[in-house]
């Protein structure tokens, strides 16, 4: 068997970046993300731990909730990464490698991931930087991250939570890394360790850090990860809490300046449609989540959602303004009794989300004034409810909401009459198979169809230079969407199987900033040897 590399290459550093950075509290870290591409906004998608538990996490159960994150329009919505949480999905051999438990995934880690890759959404699974994971029902990563690391780029995995039970045997000093809270809450050693083996392993790979906010990772972690939990957890498995939801807002708002593209404080796993919510209740905390700039991982069980659920998951209005590339959390800017207003979220195209949330238990009025926004009071701007859809305007000197007890007034505010929505990438497919018995010169052809469902026409995707010899991709547009047409040319190829990666690059049109790199798979077999793994 004959692999070729990864075709992984650096991107330069955009002032944005840098113009990002300057708004944390520390002294500027790297990012991550400058190099990788990888979740420049908020990651969307789907674990199973909310709803589900340990139990029962399986291949028919993801399998299931991949064809209705399919049907219920969520994939179109945005909604990409998704897989098992603790799902007991592997397994440490004698000889210290990860084996797929294949009595809950008869297809293997590879196959599901095949399986998820086949249907345009990205796989995400599952560690613990521990000795095992919390449960102990699997083996985590300690003494054996480069191996694991490696198990988890063979699996063809994007997206990675790594938790942070039974990890009291693992360093705690770690003076290479600044901003770093010292003591046995330095979490830093065994992240950035993970880190680098990633790293090695070479596949572009999200890295969810999960110690609940311990060793504060939104000091440093940007460097490290693309998303940190910043709380506890949310919800025992099985209902919604919303106590400890608002525990957790009041938690990651404080957090605001350590949020930009590529780092993101995670207040944990979407709740709506879990019991033991209101429809007000959901319809709020979606709009906080948006608000924050939070991940949107849904973790209700999708397969028996009520209309009003859909709807919800699948605002495209307040999740444009969680996509946004400028990446930016709001924060609450000011406090009237019991509501408070959330702003200082400016938006791709200079408008500015504004979100009224009241948290009493009687209905309310509210005057948003301009000044919450950073304006002058006579300026005349237009006003858009991301709930009703419904523009009004022009407003002088601010506007009036009546918002009901626990309720949300979700708004951008704008000079503009046009609201315009940023990208959001759906693909038909994130990978490509080859096959071919015949060890002799041949050209085989497949593409890959992706679309933009934002306002705007994207320019082309870029393919960066240094695929392997045997594949050549051209990208060709049609309005918005755009074909990356794939080449593969077999002259020379010994019988074998060849695996590259495919990275394209694009710039949203109406900011000028970079967007989440584009990557996908290509399978080439050579001589009918079986894909197994
Ligand atoms: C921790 C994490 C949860 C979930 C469970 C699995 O509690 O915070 O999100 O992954 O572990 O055991």
């Amino acid at each position: 068997m004959r692999k070729t590399p990864l075709l992984i290459l650096g991107i330069a550093t955009s002032l944005f970046f840098l113009a990002q950075v300057t708004r944390a509290q520390s002294p500027a870290p790297k990012v991550r993300a400058a190099e990788d591409g990888l979740a420049l906004t908020p990651p969307m998608g789907w674990y199973p731990w909310n709803e589900f538990g340990q139990e029962p996490q399986n291949e028919k159960l993801i399998k299931e909730i991949v064809d209705a994150l399919i049907s219920s329009g969520m994939k179109d919505a945005g909604y990409v990464y998704v897989g098992p949480d603790e799902g007991i999905c592997f397994s440490r051999g004698e000889d210290g490698k990860l084996t797929s438990n294949l009595a809950r995934y008869p297809s293997g880690l590879r196959g599901l991931g095949n399986y998820i890759h086949q249907r345009g959404l990205k796989y995400a699974l599952y560690t613990d930087a521990g000795t095992h994971t919390c449960s102990k029902a699997m083996p985590g990563t300690e003494d054996h991250e480069f191996e694991d690391m490696a198990a988890f780029a063979e699996w063809r995995t994007d997206y990675l939570k790594v938790d942070w039970c039974n990890t009291q045997g693992l360093p705690r000093h770690s003076p290479s890394v600044p901003n770093v809270p010292r003591g046995p809450e330095d979490v830093a050693p065994a992240y950035t360790k993970l880190r680098d083996a990633q790293l090695d392993a070479g596949r572009p790979i999200v890295f969810s850090l999960c110690s609940w906010g311990v060793g504060e990772p939104w000091k440093w972690a940007a460097s490290v990860g693309h998303l940190w939990r910043t709380t506890g957890d949310i919800a025992a498995p099985g209902k919604a809490n919303w106590s400890t939801a608002m525990r957790n807002t009041t938690a990651n708002e404080k957090l605001y300046a350590a949020a930009g593209p590529g780092h993101w404080n995670d207040p944990d796993l979407l709740i709506n449609g879990m019991d033991g919510l209101s429809e007000t209740q959901n319809r709020s905390f979606f709009s906080l989540w948006c608000m924050m700039a939070a991940p949107l991982m849904a973790s209700n069980d999708l397969r028996k959602m009520t209309a009003s659920t859909i709807r919800i998951l699948t605002n495209r209005e307040a999740i444009g303004i969680n996509q946004d590339p400028l990446g930016i959390q709001g924060r609450i800017v000011r406090r009237e009794g019991q509501v408070e207003i959330w702003a200082d979220k400016r938006l791709f195209d200079g408008s500015q989300a504004v979100l009224v949330f009241n948290t009493g238990n009687a209905p309310a009025d509210v005057h948003v004034t301009w000044s919450d926004i950073g304006s002058g009071e006579s300026a005349a701007l237009y006003v858009r409810d991301l709930w009703t859809h419904r523009t009004t305007g022009k407003h002088r000197g601010g506007l009036t909401v009546n918002v009901p007890a626990s309720d949300v007034a979700l708004l951008r505010i704008s000079k503009s009459k046009t609201f315009p929505l940023p990208p959001v990438i759906v693909a038909e497919s994130y990978r490509l198979s080859f096959r071919t018995a015949a060890v002799k010169p041949q050209k085989l052809s497949g593409a890959i169809t992706v679309k933009t469902t934002g306002s705007n026409e994207l320019p082309l995707w870029k393919v960066r230079p240094g695929l392997p010899i045997w594949l050549s991709v051209a990208v060709t547009k049609h309005g918005k969407s755009q074909k990356l047409s794939n080449t593969v040319s077999t002259a020379g190829l010994a019988k074998g199987l060849y695996h590259a990666v495919v990275r394209a690059d694009n710039i949203e049109p109406v900011s000028g900033l970079p967007m989440s790199a584009l990557y996908y798979d290509v399978d080439l077999e050579i001589g009918g040897e079986e894909v197994r793994n």
